[in-house]
Order: structure tokens, then sequence, then C-alpha cells
């Protein structure tokens, strides 16, 4: 018998599965004639055998039905099934899909056992959330057969101790004697009592990551999803269910985060009975994977994450496990340092004496780490050439990387590059040498964007050249830093080197690829510091954040369109993986003029950096980005440790704004910005919350004032709403 604090139990027979966090329940039963069933997600229960009544289920008119031993129909149609299968009776979007070796699909799945253990199982070759002691999580595993093929789906969830989120995967193994082929192998299913939930997602393109769309959900099939080789800027990885009137505090919310960062599809199936069948995994279209006898798919892992307490209850949950449980590394713990990156400084026309001076103008201000964008090897004076060729360009650097890095260390500032490893440009020495090592279709016409094809990284050969340049480059020079950019998705999703009944796996191998290279980087280099990119932020994703704890959210620099942007990232991922700069104005994307003050609290809601000619400051925007680096150094431990409150949502109110407090809540750092004035009110009030009710608060950056916690929370803080783009800032601390 588990003990009465386990997390997961297990009662009677056939089983029920109890899986119990602190604010919530997951049960799953065995129907008697074999299926998992998915009985409840949701408010906590006590494990109770009353539960196994959910599985009597009646069948309708025109039930589709199997025969159990003694006769009795079941109604496969209508069972809550956990991990549905297609073309044997149920009618819904399918989890798997497998096509035997005869040509002919189906599986009909039932329970054959299942495992108990403490801690949580790494995915070989997949990022996923971990453990750093067994006392964290539990993990239960059922195996699921489909008899005829002798096709195992091993399903598999972790409850993390203190935490409303569980971890799901697959494994899915041939055991009988013929090959089969996966058509779908997704990460999670679940089937959702009828229930009139709202669908919110993050739909974006270039520039315009992430913004939040929010509607109820039709009867019929609703799906976002990515067929572009990358979790892209269009769709995300994520989608949530919330009840009606669902709000930052209130509501109940479901999460589904995957951690992936391909192909994917995520979405809802409303059936005929008004119930909702929610899925997410890998994009089954054009996917096929070849299991022989004894070979075996490992889905990626999906977190979902249950709350009562609304948005805000749901992104916390989110925020933690990420910040502590997925990223990892040196730099999990560690604050950021401030940046200068010279990208938007001088696109791709620098010299060594530029860099250097912008390095010394960043040094003046307090930052610490200078990165060198696009533009530093091969021929590379514009995007058109040299990706592949990642050889140190002398004649822009004549001192090379090691010289430059060593008087950019001379200003006390660290070194980082820029690099885009999965790349290769068409004009390329490598491209030359090896036309068959990007992904195409053999004679047809390769589709280029940005001048750049992508390397078949489902190739190990690729892979070990492209470690071998880069490994030649970071040890080259003190390299502390690396931003690992990919400008492209993938088209021509074809591989030169595996046989025709393997090319579906492409995609997926070639990800796999991307995933053993960032792996044997950090194996090698674990000091260094890599901040994930992808044209902005179009791979900012919980896969890419096991290897990369930072992330650059956008192109878009601009601190107005931030605050869209900022926010929709923020409704899964904590601030300390979002990296945000000051950059120039008028702004490069939106030529907007925010104040540097206003350009600079934007930054500071992730990790604060600059991008733009520090040299040509005037002296006022020179003090102000003093002020401003100091305040980011003084507060990013708020930012590591601190927990998120959004105070007004940009999508719908005229103004931003939100908080950071440390869980003790002794110290917080608020920030509101007005987007446009309002004529002529009279006063504004912005309500804070995670504060303790009875402390009393003293400002120490910004306008002053002492305030009493439930004052801050039931009264709040008075704001300006006078001015287009103005913000205000408060640190606050606990005066007693
Ligand atoms: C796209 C990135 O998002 C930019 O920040 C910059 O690194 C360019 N690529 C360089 O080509």
């Amino acid at each position: 018998m588990p003990a009465n604090d386990s997390l997961i139990h297990v009662i009677g027979e056939p089983p029920l599965f109890f899986l119990q966090s602190p604010g919530s329940s997951y049960v799953m039963g065995v129907h008697p004639q074999g299926t998992l069933c998915h009985l409840h997600w949701g408010a906590p229960v006590a494990p109770d055998q009353g539960m196994a009544s959910l599985l009597n289920i009646p069948r309708r008119a025109f039930s589709t039905v199997v025969r159990h031993e003694n006769g009795e129909p079941v109604p496969l149609d209508i069972l809550p099934t956990e991990y549905p299968t297609a073309n044997t009776g149920d009618f819904g979007s399918p989890a798997i899909d497998a096509e035997h070796a005869d040509g002919t699909r189906g599986l009909r799945l039932a329970y054959a056992g299942h495992r108990l253990f403490r801690g949580k199982p790494s995915l070989s070759g997949l990022p996923a959330t971990y453990v750093e002691s067994d006392d964290e999580a539990e993990t239960l595993e059922v195996d699921l057969r489909d008899e005829p093929s002798g096709l195992i789906v091993t399903l598999s969830y972790t409850v993390f101790a203190g935490r409303n989120a569980i971890a799901r995967s697959a494994r899915i193994t041939n055991t009988g004697p013929r090959p089969l082929t996966l058509r779908r192998a997704l990460s999670a299913a679940i089937d959702f009592a009828a229930r009139p939930f709202e669908m919110i997602h993050l739909p974006g393109s270039w520039a315009r990551e992430r913004w939040l769309e929010r509607q109820p959900l039709h009867s019929g099939e609703q799906w976002v999803g990515s067929r572009r080789g990358a979790s892209g800027h269009q769709h995300h990885p994520f989608f949530a269910l919330v009840t009606p009137g669902t709000g930052e505090e209130h509501g109940e919310a479901y999460g589904f985060s995957l951690v992936y960062s391909g192909n994917h599809l995520g979405g809802v199936d409303v059936d005929q009975y008004h119930r909702s069948r929610a899925l997410t995994g890998l994009h089954p279209e054009g996917f096929a994977w070849r299991l022989e006898t004894g070979e075996a798919f490992q889905t990626p892992e999906a977190i979902l994450v249950h709350s009562r307490s609304g948005l805000g209850g749901l992104s916390g949950t989110y925020h933690r496990l990420y910040r502590e449980r997925l990223v990892r590394g040196l730099w999990r713990d560690r604050e950021r340092p401030v940046l200068i990156n010279n990208w938007e400084g001088t696109y791709f026309k620098f010299t060594e004496d530029k860099l250097v001076a912008i390095a010394t103008a960043a040094a003046g201000l307090g930052c610490e780490l200078f990165v060198l964008d696009d533009g530093w090897f091969g021929e590379r004076n514009g995007p058109e050439t040299s990706l592949g060729d990642w050889i140190v360009n002398l004649s822009k650097l004549p001192s090379g990387l090691d010289g430059l890095a060593r008087r950019i260390g001379e200003q006390g500032l660290m070194f980082g590059l820029w690099f885009e490893p999965e790349m290769v440009s068409v004009r390329s020495r490598l491209h030359t040498e090896h036309p068959d090592w990007c992904l195409h279709l053999p004679g047809r016409p390769r589709t280029e964007s940005r001048f750049q094809l992508v390397l078949d990284f489902s190739r190990a050969e690729v892979v070990d050249t492209v470690y071998r340049q880069m490994e030649a480059v970071l040890s080259s020079a003190p390299i502390r830093y690396l931003k690992w950019d990919m400008n492209r998705h993938l088209t021509e999703v074809a591989s030169a080197v595996l046989p025709a009944e393997r090319q579906g796996e492409t995609a997926h191998r070639h990800l796999l690829g991307v995933y053993a290279l960032l792996e044997r980087i950090l194996q090698r280099f674990p000091d260094l510091l890599i901040e994930g990119c992808s044209g902005g932020g179009g791979r900012y994703d919980p896969g890419m954040l096991f290897y990369t704890p930072q992330i650059w959210c956008s192109d878009n620099s601009d601190a107005i369109a931030r605050l869209r942007i900022q926010h929709g990232t923020s409704l899964i991922y904590p601030p300390c993986t979002m990296g945000a700069h000051v950059s120039a104005v008028p702004n490069h994307q939106m030529h907007r003029s925010p104040s540097m003050r206003t350009r600079g609290h934007v930054a500071l809601a992730g990790v604060f950096g600059f991008e733009l000619d520090l040299t040509s400051l005037d002296e006022a925007d020179h003090a102000e980005a003093i002020a401003l680096t100091r305040l980011a150094k003084t507060t990013r431990h708020l930012l590591r440790h601190g927990d998120l409150h959004r105070l007004a949502n940009p999508f719908t109110e005229d103004a931003a704004a939100w908080m950071l407090v440390l869980p003790d809540a002794t110290e917080a750092l608020v920030t509101h910005v007005t987007i446009l004035a309002s004529p002529n009110w009279f006063d504004g009030r912005l309500r804070l919350r995670g504060l303790d009710p009875a402390a009393l608060y003293r400002s120490c950056h910004g306008p002053s004032g002492e305030w009493r916690g439930d004052f801050l929370h039931h009264v709040g803080l008075p704001v300006k709403l006078e001015r287009d783009f103005e913000s205000t800032v408060w640190h606050l601390r606990r005066a007693f």
C-alpha cells in the first residue's frame, strides 16, 4: 500500500490510478474490458473506489460496441479513452495511429500492467523536466498492449511534489514479429466531460510573437500547430482551456505545454456529447516512424498544469517548474549579465574599433557582457553568404576573435558570439563542397529563405562537422556566451541518406540532431551561457529552454510592442528566460520613440540588455542608461526568484502593469506603462498582489512613499495616465 503522503495511489482491481497534486487530482481507471479511461482532472478528490462508477457508461443509439468477455456491450465511441486509437471504434481524434506491415491500420489498446517508482526518468535524446532527488516526484508507467500486433504503449506520468503539474509522455515499443509504422504518436490526450470551455492560445508572426487569443470552444476540431520544422512564431506549442470568466486570479484553467521545438499540434475535438478531447504532441502531417521488431519510439513530454486560481495560478506553476526543473546548468541559479549586443547598433557594418568603442561605452554604463552578433565570419557583410563557413573574417576583425575578446575584456566585459549552426548559405564553401548536406528533394528546386538552406541534422556526420567547427571557434577565445540563432523554417524535408520507408522520420530526426548538438556543446563548455533565438522569438519553447536558459523574445525591440509580446510570453515562461533590450529611437521596427526610461522599464521585465550604438547617446540618455543598468543589477534577484503578477493587460487596456515579488513578500518590483494617455483622468490606481497585507513597504526606487500591504492590495499605488508611453517603476522593500 502506498504511504498516505504518496503522490500516486493505485486502488482496486481493475486498478484506479489517483495522481495527487497539492491543488488537484488526476484520476484514471481501467474498464473491465481493458481500456484505460480518463475519469477526472480538477479539484482534489480522495482516492476512493467510488470513482469506478464513472466507468459504467451505457451505450447510446448508434454506438459502436465491443463485447466484453461476459457478453456485455462496451460502447467504444463513448468511453473517455486515455490514449485513443484510430479505426477501431473511437471516432474522435486519436492519440496514436499505426500502419501494420500489410498496410492496414488500427490498434486496440488494453491495460497490460503498471509500475510505480520514485523520481523521474530522463527521456533519451529529448529535453524534459527533471528532478534532483527522488523525493521530488513519483512516476507511474502504465502499459497498454495491442494483442494482435504486439505493440506496447507505455504511458508515463510524473507527479511533482508541491506542484500542480503532471509530466506526460508515451513510449511505443514494437514487441511483435513484424515491422509497423507510426503515423501519429501524440504525447497526451484528455477527455473532459461536457463543459463550456474557452481556449487560449498564443498565435503571432515575426515581430509579433505570442499574442494572446481566447475563443469559446465550438463543436468539432480546433487546432493550433506548426509544420515549419520549428515551434515557430505563428502558433505556439501551448494552449489552455479555461472556464468562462477566468481571469488572472479567479477561475479554472488547464494548460498543455509541449516540451518540443519542432512540428507540433495541439487543440481540442468537441464531440457529439459536447465533451472536449484535448490533445498535444508531434504534428502527424508528414510524420511516419518505422518500428522494426524490438524498436521503440519516445514521444516528447507534455506538461499539464491545472489551476483553480486563474491564469495567474497557471503561470505561477509553469514559471516555477520551468525555471527550477527545466532550465539547468550553471546559469539556472546565476544572475544573468547585463549585456550589450551590437546587432541593431551596427548590423553587418562594423569594424573592430567600432565594436571596442561600443564595448567601452557599455562598460561606462555598468554592462557586463559584450555580444558580437551576425557578420563576424566568412565573407558575411550581408545575409547573402557564408553560413556554414565559421571562420573569423580577419579583414573586419584584424585581431581575430581572441584579440577582440581581449580588448573587450580590458574594458571589464565578458565576450559573447552569435552563431546559426543549423544553416548553410547557398553561397558558402560548405554548400559547394557538400551540396547534399541540406534538406532537399532530389531533382527539385531548393526553396531558399534569407539566401539559406537547412542542414540535414538527421545525419550524424553533418552534426559532427558543425560541432567541430563550433568547438574550434569556442575554444579559440574566451567566449562566455553564445547566441544560437535559426533564421528560416524547413522546406523539402527529406534526407539524402534515409531509406524510402524512413523519410517520414526526417523532421523529428533533424530536431534530435539539433538537440544532440546543443547537448554536446554544453557538455564540452558547461559554463557557456546560451541564448536561444530564431528570427527573434520564433523558437521560444520549453524544448529550447532545456539547453538555453534565456531566449531572445522578439526582433521587435519597440518597448510598446514588447508589452503585448512579453505579456503573452509570460503566460508560460518565467521573466528570467526572456531576453529584453533597450534599443535606439526611432525604433527600427515600429518607428516609435518612447523615452530611454520607458524602454528601460520594459526591458527590466526580462533579462536586461542594450542593443544600440551606445557611443551616440546624448547626456540625458547616458545618465538614464546608467541608472537603468544599476536598477537592473539591484533588482535582478527578483527576476530570478520572484513571482510574476500581471496587473494590467495590454491587449484589453491602454496600459500594461506587472510586478515581481519575492516568495517571502519582502521585496517587489512594480512597473506601470501607460500606452495611450486618457484625457482628463482624475486619478489612476494600480492594485498590487502577493504582498504581506500587514507589513509596511517603503519605496527605495521610483516615487517615494510608505504603504501598508493591504493598502497596496486594495487601494493601490497612484499611477500617471496623462502622457503616452509614460512609465513608472517602484522598487518596494518591506520596512517592518
Ligand atoms: C535574427 C535575430 O533575431 C537578430 O537578433 C539577429 O541576431 C539577426 N538574426 C542576425 O542575422
